[in-house]
Protein backbone atom coordinates (compact mmCIF):
# COMPACT_ATOMS: atom_id res chain seq x y z
CA UNK A 1 0.00 0.00 0.00
CA UNK A 2 1.06 3.20 -0.97
CA UNK A 3 1.59 6.42 1.53
CA UNK A 4 -0.95 8.14 -0.17
CA UNK A 5 -3.71 5.30 -0.12
CA UNK A 6 -2.71 4.51 3.62
CA UNK A 7 -3.82 8.14 4.28
CA UNK A 8 -7.16 7.91 2.88
CA UNK A 9 -7.85 4.18 4.81
CA UNK A 10 -7.02 5.91 7.53
CA UNK A 11 -9.58 8.65 7.01
CA UNK A 12 -12.24 5.95 6.11
CA UNK A 13 -11.23 4.21 8.97
CA UNK A 14 -11.86 6.87 11.88
CA UNK A 15 -14.02 9.16 10.17
CA UNK A 16 -17.57 8.07 12.34
CA UNK A 17 -15.47 8.51 15.35
CA UNK A 18 -12.84 11.81 14.73
CA UNK A 19 -12.99 15.50 12.77
CA UNK A 20 -11.23 15.26 9.07
CA UNK A 21 -8.79 17.37 10.65
CA UNK A 22 -8.01 14.94 13.93
CA UNK A 23 -7.41 12.06 11.81
CA UNK A 24 -5.03 14.23 9.52
CA UNK A 25 -2.84 15.22 12.68
CA UNK A 26 -3.08 11.20 13.98
CA UNK A 27 -1.98 9.86 10.50
CA UNK A 28 0.96 12.81 10.57
CA UNK A 29 1.85 11.35 14.21
CA UNK A 30 2.04 8.29 13.18
CA UNK A 31 3.64 8.35 9.94
CA UNK A 32 6.48 10.54 12.53
CA UNK A 33 6.36 7.23 14.52
CA UNK A 34 6.56 4.26 12.01
CA UNK A 35 7.63 5.72 8.53
CA UNK A 36 10.21 8.41 10.75
CA UNK A 37 9.04 10.34 7.96
CA UNK A 38 7.66 14.06 8.64
CA UNK A 39 4.68 16.17 7.47
CA UNK A 40 6.80 17.50 4.61
CA UNK A 41 8.19 14.03 3.41
CA UNK A 42 4.27 13.13 3.35
CA UNK A 43 3.62 15.45 1.30
CA UNK A 44 6.36 14.83 -1.10
CA UNK A 45 6.80 11.37 -1.62
CA UNK A 46 2.82 9.89 -1.66
CA UNK A 47 3.58 7.53 -3.87
CA UNK A 48 6.34 5.04 -0.98
CA UNK A 49 5.30 1.94 -0.63
CA UNK A 50 4.73 0.98 2.60
CA UNK A 51 6.17 -2.30 4.89
CA UNK A 52 3.55 -4.84 5.63
CA UNK A 53 5.11 -4.97 9.16
CA UNK A 54 4.56 -1.21 9.47
CA UNK A 55 1.32 -1.61 7.94
CA UNK A 56 0.29 -4.08 11.04
CA UNK A 57 1.52 -1.08 13.35
CA UNK A 58 -0.75 1.48 11.42
CA UNK A 59 -3.48 -1.25 11.25
CA UNK A 60 -3.33 -1.67 15.31
CA UNK A 61 -3.40 2.13 15.97
CA UNK A 62 -6.28 2.46 14.46
CA UNK A 63 -7.85 -0.20 16.43
CA UNK A 64 -6.57 1.50 19.72
CA UNK A 65 -7.88 5.03 18.41
CA UNK A 66 -11.29 3.67 17.85
CA UNK A 67 -11.65 3.07 21.66
CA UNK A 68 -10.44 6.41 22.18
CA UNK A 69 -6.80 5.06 23.53
CA UNK A 70 -4.89 9.05 23.38
CA UNK A 71 -2.60 8.31 20.30
CA UNK A 72 0.64 9.68 22.93
CA UNK A 73 0.01 6.37 24.23
CA UNK A 74 -0.02 4.67 20.89
CA UNK A 75 3.40 6.64 19.85
CA UNK A 76 4.37 6.16 22.95
CA UNK A 77 5.75 9.59 23.43
CA UNK A 78 4.67 13.61 23.52
CA UNK A 79 6.37 16.29 23.29
CA UNK A 80 6.24 19.06 26.17
CA UNK A 81 8.44 22.59 26.25
CA UNK A 82 10.19 21.02 22.96
CA UNK A 83 11.13 18.51 24.82
CA UNK A 84 10.61 14.65 24.32
CA UNK A 85 9.06 12.11 26.82
CA UNK A 86 7.55 8.74 27.14
CA UNK A 87 4.34 8.36 28.14
CA UNK A 88 2.34 4.83 29.46
CA UNK A 89 -0.56 4.78 30.74
CA UNK A 90 1.27 4.81 34.15
CA UNK A 91 1.52 8.86 33.76
CA UNK A 92 -0.69 11.74 32.53
CA UNK A 93 -0.25 13.05 29.34
CA UNK A 94 1.35 16.41 29.97
CA UNK A 95 -1.02 19.13 29.11
CA UNK A 96 0.07 22.74 27.31
CA UNK A 97 -1.46 24.41 30.60
CA UNK A 98 0.97 22.67 32.51
CA UNK A 99 3.94 24.26 29.99
CA UNK A 100 2.55 27.77 30.75
CA UNK A 101 2.85 27.01 34.54
CA UNK A 102 6.91 25.64 33.90
CA UNK A 103 7.26 29.27 31.56
CA UNK A 104 5.66 31.43 34.44
CA UNK A 105 8.58 29.44 36.77
CA UNK A 106 11.31 30.22 34.33
CA UNK A 107 10.45 33.53 33.45
CA UNK A 108 10.56 34.27 36.88
CA UNK A 109 13.46 32.78 38.52
CA UNK A 110 16.75 34.21 37.40
CA UNK A 111 19.04 33.46 39.91
CA UNK A 112 21.45 30.13 39.66
CA UNK A 113 21.94 27.26 42.05
CA UNK A 114 18.53 26.73 43.30
CA UNK A 115 17.05 24.20 44.89
CA UNK A 116 13.62 22.76 42.93
CA UNK A 117 11.02 20.55 44.13
CA UNK A 118 8.21 19.05 41.90
CA UNK A 119 5.66 17.55 44.11
CA UNK A 120 3.47 14.42 41.94
CA UNK A 121 5.85 14.54 38.99
CA UNK A 122 4.00 12.11 36.76
CA UNK A 123 5.92 11.89 33.74
CA UNK A 124 8.37 14.29 35.31
CA UNK A 125 7.46 16.74 32.69
CA UNK A 126 8.11 19.91 34.94
CA UNK A 127 11.08 18.71 37.00
CA UNK A 128 13.01 17.99 34.03
CA UNK A 129 11.71 20.53 32.17
CA UNK A 130 12.66 22.81 35.08
CA UNK A 131 16.28 21.32 35.29
CA UNK A 132 16.77 22.03 31.47
CA UNK A 133 16.19 25.85 31.58
CA UNK A 134 16.92 26.78 35.10
CA UNK A 135 20.76 27.44 35.13
CA UNK A 136 22.30 25.08 37.53
CA UNK A 137 19.51 24.23 39.52
CA UNK A 138 19.11 20.76 41.99
CA UNK A 139 15.81 19.31 41.29
CA UNK A 140 14.16 16.57 42.99
CA UNK A 141 10.91 14.95 42.13
CA UNK A 142 8.31 13.14 44.37
CA UNK A 143 5.45 10.57 42.86
CA UNK A 144 3.50 7.70 45.03
CA UNK A 145 3.45 5.34 42.14
CA UNK A 146 5.89 3.70 41.34
CA UNK A 147 5.45 3.15 37.78
CA UNK A 148 5.48 6.65 37.38
CA UNK A 149 8.85 7.35 39.04
CA UNK A 150 10.19 4.49 36.85
CA UNK A 151 9.42 6.65 33.77
CA UNK A 152 9.98 9.71 34.75
CA UNK A 153 13.24 8.59 35.12
CA UNK A 154 13.60 7.61 31.89
CA UNK A 155 12.51 10.60 30.87
CA UNK A 156 15.39 12.34 33.21
CA UNK A 157 18.10 10.19 31.22
CA UNK A 158 16.93 10.34 27.76
CA UNK A 159 16.44 14.46 28.44
CA UNK A 160 20.44 14.10 30.01
CA UNK A 161 18.95 15.55 33.62
CA UNK A 162 19.79 14.57 36.84
CA UNK A 163 16.43 14.63 38.66
CA UNK A 164 16.69 13.39 42.70
CA UNK A 165 13.59 11.02 42.56
CA UNK A 166 11.33 10.29 45.38
CA UNK A 167 9.08 7.81 46.13
CA UNK A 168 6.71 9.11 48.78
CA UNK A 169 2.92 9.64 49.83
CA UNK A 170 2.76 13.34 49.85
CA UNK A 171 -0.65 13.01 51.70
CA UNK A 172 1.36 10.55 54.13
CA UNK A 173 4.09 13.24 54.82
CA UNK A 174 5.03 15.59 57.52
CA UNK A 175 8.27 16.80 56.49
CA UNK A 176 10.72 16.81 53.12
CA UNK A 177 14.38 16.32 52.71
CA UNK A 178 15.31 19.59 52.43
CA UNK A 179 14.35 23.44 51.90
CA UNK A 180 13.72 24.71 48.88
CA UNK A 181 13.84 28.08 46.72
CA UNK A 182 11.11 26.78 44.48
CA UNK A 183 8.44 24.22 45.31
CA UNK A 184 5.59 23.53 42.40
CA UNK A 185 2.98 20.81 41.64
CA UNK A 186 0.10 20.07 39.75
CA UNK A 187 -1.50 17.51 41.72
CA UNK A 188 -4.81 15.37 41.21
CA UNK A 189 -7.67 18.12 41.78
CA UNK A 190 -10.62 16.66 39.18
CA UNK A 191 -13.75 16.00 41.44
CA UNK A 192 -15.34 12.85 40.55
CA UNK A 193 -18.66 15.09 39.93
CA UNK A 194 -16.70 16.42 37.03
CA UNK A 195 -16.45 13.59 35.33
CA UNK A 196 -19.53 14.51 33.53
CA UNK A 197 -17.57 17.12 31.60
CA UNK A 198 -14.31 14.78 30.67
CA UNK A 199 -13.93 13.05 26.89
CA UNK A 200 -13.83 9.06 27.01
CA UNK A 201 -9.90 9.56 26.00
CA UNK A 202 -9.09 10.79 29.52
CA UNK A 203 -11.67 9.29 31.54
CA UNK A 204 -10.97 5.52 30.23
CA UNK A 205 -7.13 5.60 29.92
CA UNK A 206 -5.37 7.76 32.01
CA UNK A 207 -4.55 7.15 35.45
CA UNK A 208 -7.26 7.95 37.84
CA UNK A 209 -4.61 8.35 40.59
CA UNK A 210 -3.18 11.14 38.54
CA UNK A 211 -6.49 12.56 38.51
CA UNK A 212 -9.40 12.93 40.99
CA UNK A 213 -10.37 13.53 44.55
CA UNK A 214 -13.14 13.04 46.53
CA UNK A 215 -16.14 15.74 45.87
CA UNK A 216 -15.73 16.60 49.55
CA UNK A 217 -12.17 16.98 50.07
CA UNK A 218 -11.20 18.32 47.11
CA UNK A 219 -8.31 20.55 48.49
CA UNK A 220 -6.66 17.92 50.12
CA UNK A 221 -3.75 18.14 48.10
CA UNK A 222 -3.48 21.79 48.36
CA UNK A 223 -3.78 22.15 51.78
CA UNK A 224 -0.82 19.57 52.34
CA UNK A 225 1.59 21.26 50.01
CA UNK A 226 0.31 24.76 51.30
CA UNK A 227 1.73 22.79 54.50
CA UNK A 228 4.95 21.77 53.90
CA UNK A 229 5.69 24.82 52.05
CA UNK A 230 5.56 26.79 55.09
CA UNK A 231 7.95 24.71 56.60
CA UNK A 232 10.11 24.00 53.72
CA UNK A 233 10.36 26.60 51.47
CA UNK A 234 13.57 28.70 52.24
CA UNK A 235 12.95 32.36 53.20
CA UNK A 236 11.38 34.48 50.18
CA UNK A 237 11.25 30.78 48.22
CA UNK A 238 8.08 30.30 45.93
CA UNK A 239 5.22 28.15 45.64
CA UNK A 240 3.94 27.71 42.45
CA UNK A 241 0.77 25.57 41.75
CA UNK A 242 -1.46 24.22 39.12
CA UNK A 243 -4.91 24.20 40.08
CA UNK A 244 -8.60 23.23 38.87
CA UNK A 245 -10.45 26.36 37.31
CA UNK A 246 -13.32 26.04 39.50
CA UNK A 247 -12.12 26.39 42.11
CA UNK A 248 -9.64 28.75 42.14
CA UNK A 249 -10.80 31.48 44.84
CA UNK A 250 -11.18 28.61 47.40
CA UNK A 251 -7.39 27.17 46.33
CA UNK A 252 -6.19 30.85 46.86
CA UNK A 253 -7.90 31.28 50.10
CA UNK A 254 -5.73 28.66 51.39
CA UNK A 255 -2.51 30.94 51.31
CA UNK A 256 -2.75 33.01 54.18
CA UNK A 257 -1.51 36.37 54.46
CA UNK A 258 0.73 35.86 57.42
CA UNK A 259 2.67 33.35 55.82
CA UNK A 260 2.58 34.32 51.99
CA UNK A 261 2.80 37.37 50.12
CA UNK A 262 3.03 38.50 46.41
CA UNK A 263 -0.36 36.26 45.80
CA UNK A 264 -0.87 35.36 42.13
CA UNK A 265 -4.04 33.82 40.88
CA UNK A 266 -2.99 33.09 36.54
CA UNK A 267 -5.39 32.48 34.06
CA UNK A 268 -4.87 30.20 31.09
CA UNK A 269 -5.31 30.76 27.65
CA UNK A 270 -8.91 30.15 27.49
CA UNK A 271 -9.34 32.55 30.29
CA UNK A 272 -9.88 29.92 33.16
CA UNK A 273 -8.07 30.27 36.79
CA UNK A 274 -5.00 27.62 36.13
CA UNK A 275 -1.84 28.44 38.32
CA UNK A 276 -1.23 30.32 41.42
CA UNK A 277 1.67 31.84 43.44
CA UNK A 278 3.16 32.58 45.94
CA UNK A 279 6.50 33.90 47.82
CA UNK A 280 6.91 32.61 51.70
CA UNK A 281 7.07 35.97 53.86
CA UNK A 282 10.40 36.05 55.95
C1 LIG B 1 -2.07 15.51 37.75
S1 LIG B 1 -0.76 14.30 37.76
C2 LIG B 1 0.59 15.39 37.39
C3 LIG B 1 1.70 14.74 36.66
C4 LIG B 1 2.75 15.73 36.13
N1 LIG B 1 3.31 16.54 37.20
C5 LIG B 1 2.15 16.63 35.08
O1 LIG B 1 2.01 17.85 35.35
O2 LIG B 1 1.83 16.16 33.97
C6 LIG B 1 -0.64 13.98 39.49
C7 LIG B 1 0.43 12.98 39.95
O3 LIG B 1 0.27 12.85 41.38
C8 LIG B 1 0.62 11.55 41.76
N2 LIG B 1 0.01 11.29 43.07
C9 LIG B 1 -1.28 10.93 43.35
N3 LIG B 1 -1.45 10.79 44.68
C10 LIG B 1 -0.25 11.08 45.25
C11 LIG B 1 0.22 11.11 46.60
N4 LIG B 1 -0.61 10.83 47.63
N5 LIG B 1 1.50 11.44 46.85
C12 LIG B 1 2.35 11.72 45.80
N6 LIG B 1 1.97 11.71 44.50
C13 LIG B 1 0.68 11.40 44.24
C14 LIG B 1 0.09 10.67 40.63
O4 LIG B 1 0.77 9.43 40.61
C15 LIG B 1 0.38 11.57 39.41
O5 LIG B 1 1.61 11.21 38.83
Amino acid sequence: MTISTLKHTIQEELKDVYPVQEIHNFFVLLSEAYLKMSRLDIVMNPDTVVSAAILANFTEAFKRLKVFEPIQYIIGETEFFDLNFKVTPDVLIPRPETEDLVRWIIQDQHKTNLDVLDLCTGSGCIAISLSKYLKDATVSALDISTSALAIAKENAENNNTNIHFLLKDILASDSLPQHYDVIVSNPPYVRNLEKDLMSNNVLEHEPHLALFVEDDNPLIFYNKIISLSKTHLKPNGTLYLEINEFLGEATQALLDSDSFTNIELKKDIFGKDRMLKATLTL
